[in-house]
């Protein structure tokens, strides 16, 4: 017996040693954790249970019978962060460069398997060179046997990719269909080509980091939801991440406890400049709105004109989507509405409820807005806002104009609550650019047009310029004082707790992609 239990405790040793102790030296001096480090740190201290410890390819091509490791480059289980069950693979890339085999991938798959089965999130550390090479198309099969699932569990668990390594070529498309992408800066990269093949197609000459560095998919593509500054760091975001987030499509977050109090925020009634053209910072409203210090803020340095992000308001997790006035004066363009869609379609598949904050002076014109559809791109912040089923609530803090009123969750399409402050604007157009059109002749034909326009805008900023009209139709449901509006948003999300929507059966809706 006592020699049985040495073999396994022999091989048990060994698949700890991954590639080996040169490797894992190698790996550090990377400044990398292992992935048995990471898994480690994630999950709470003894949670972990492995899956799957001895598994070894099966290759024999190019010598690789003699080239066997226990666990083929990735370590999957599952344990607990913050009590709460989560399913995990992490890839070792001390072993063939994490590369993914047909083993390799059948043990990712079977941790997905269950993770969709039992409800509960699926978190991937990715650290890959790609495809086994000495594998050919069993590996490429490997990898569509995981879009494949990856598909099939969005919108039923969270599925979230940290890359903390290298992740190229067909790898990229798993953390392209998961709900959230980290990427570690400076020891990650992701892109479909390498510098090498750039440079042959096109004559490019880019680095690694340039092409598919963190900062560059934070900042540039929008690949990348959150930046970390190393290993621990992406674990700790990966953390906080999952605690807005419920275990499945099933359930809701459970809320913090939380008490009623006096709910008056002074802070907020002095955000908004006296001209309208000013612009202020909207994180300061979502500071004065939320519970303190609970904004988790997604793809931060992309699209700054609009901002995402998890709160929470009276203990409950709530997405934000909100304008930004800081950035192009808070316009929507192509790139800030498919954040902002993508955003509200997560929320919506986990029933987590949405609070949009406006302040909105419409689209961004131009031909390279145009050519580059953002017809098609506005459409998807309509279609996701419409569709989304969770207790919405809107407060416009400013400017609501044009076709972005509509958009911005506005009741037409299916608000639940809509509030303004005194300082709401709504209406089709700035008094500007109104009175030039509908005044025109009238401007013309006077014998000084500067002071014509002037009163003539003075006149439609009178009339528009304010959220009362819009109340008086009912399209805002109430003017709010503006240190008012946490305790409006407490209250109403806890009244809209338990709103159902029931949809006519469709296979899917057709959003314009
Ligand atoms: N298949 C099999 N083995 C691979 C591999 C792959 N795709 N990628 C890396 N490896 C192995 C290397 O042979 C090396 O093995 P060793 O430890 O026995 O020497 C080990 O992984 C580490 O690779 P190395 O090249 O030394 O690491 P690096 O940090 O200098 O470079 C990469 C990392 C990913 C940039 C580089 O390995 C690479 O370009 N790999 C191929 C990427 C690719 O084209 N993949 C296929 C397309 S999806």
């Amino acid at each position: 017996m006592n020699s049985k239990i040495k073999v396994l405790q022999e091989k048990i040793d060994q698949a700890h040693l991954g590639g080996g102790k040169q490797r894992i030296e190698k790996q550090h001096q990377k400044k990398k954790l292992t992935a048995r480090e990471r898994i480690a740190y994630f999950l709470d201290e003894g949670s972990f249970e492995e899956i799957g410890i001895l598994v070894t390819h099966r290759t024999t091509d190019f010598g690789m019978q003699d080239e066997i490791y226990y666990g083929d480059g990735v370590v999957t289980g599952y344990g607990t962060v913050n009590g709460r069950l989560v399913y995990v693979f992490a890839q070792d890339f001390t072993v063939f460069g994490g590369a993914l085999s047909e083993t390799h991938a059948e043990k990712i798959c079977k941790v997905m398997d269950l993770a969709v089965n039992v409800g509960a999130p699926i978190i991937g550390l990715n650290d890959s060179g790609g495809a086994r090479i000495q594998e050919g198309v069993r590996s490429l099969g490997g990898y569509a046997d995981i879009f494949h699932r990856n598909v099939q569990a969005s919108g039923v668990i969270p599925q979230i990719s940290a890359i903390m390594g290298p992740c190229a070529g067909g790898a990229v498309y798993s953390p392209a269909i998961t709900d959230f992408t980290l990427m570690v800066e400076d020891t990650s990269y992701m892109f479909v080509t390498g510098p090498n093949v750039v440079k042959t197609v096109t004559n490019e000459e880019v680095t690694s980091e340039e092409l598919g560095g963190a900062s560059t998919h934070s900042t540039k593509s929008g690949v990348a939801h959150i930046t970390s500054s190393n290993d621990i760091q992406c674990l700790e975001d990966l953390k906080t991440l999952l605690s807005y987030l419920p275990q499945n499509n099933k359930e809701t977050t459970k809320a913090l406890p939380y008490t009623l109090g006096d709910e008056k925020r002074a802070v907020l009634a002095d955000i908004i400049p006296d001209n309208p053209n000013k612009p202020y910072d909207m994180h300061e409203v979502i500071g004065g709105i939320i519970d303190e210090d609970s904004f988790f803020e997604i793809h931060k340095n992309y699209a700054e004109n609009i901002i995402v992000g998890f709160v929470r308001i009276g203990g409950k997790s709530v997405g934000i989507v909100a304008n930004q006035p800081m950035f192009l004066a808070g316009v929507l363009d192509v790139n800030s509405s498919k954040k902002a869609a993508r955003f509200t379609r997560f929320c919506d598949c986990f029933n987590i409820p949405l609070l949009v904050l406006v302040d909105v002076p419409g689209f961004l014109p131009g031909t390279d807005q145009e050519w580059n559809g953002i017809i098609v791109h506005g459409a998807k912040l309509l279609y996701a806002l419409s569709e989304a089923s969770v207790p919405k609530v809107t407060v416009i803090t400013r400017k609501a104009y044009g076709g972005a009123y509509d958009v911005m969750n506005s009741k037409h399409i299916g608000a639940d609550l809509n509030f303004a402050w005194p300082t709401a604007e709504i209406a089709v157009m700035g008094a500007k650019g109104a009175s030039e059109i509908i005044f025109r002749k009238e401007i013309k034909a006077a014998d000084d047009p500067t002071a014509k326009l002037a009163e003539k805008e003075a006149e439609y900023a009178d009339t528009f310029a304010n959220p009362y009209r819009a109340a008086q139709r009912g399209f805002v449901d109430e003017v709010i004082l503006p240190e008012d509006t946490r305790r409006k948003l407490i209250k109403g999300f806890s009244m809209l707790e338990n709103k159902e929507i029931h949809q006519p059966k469709r296979k899917h809706g057709n959003i314009p992609l």
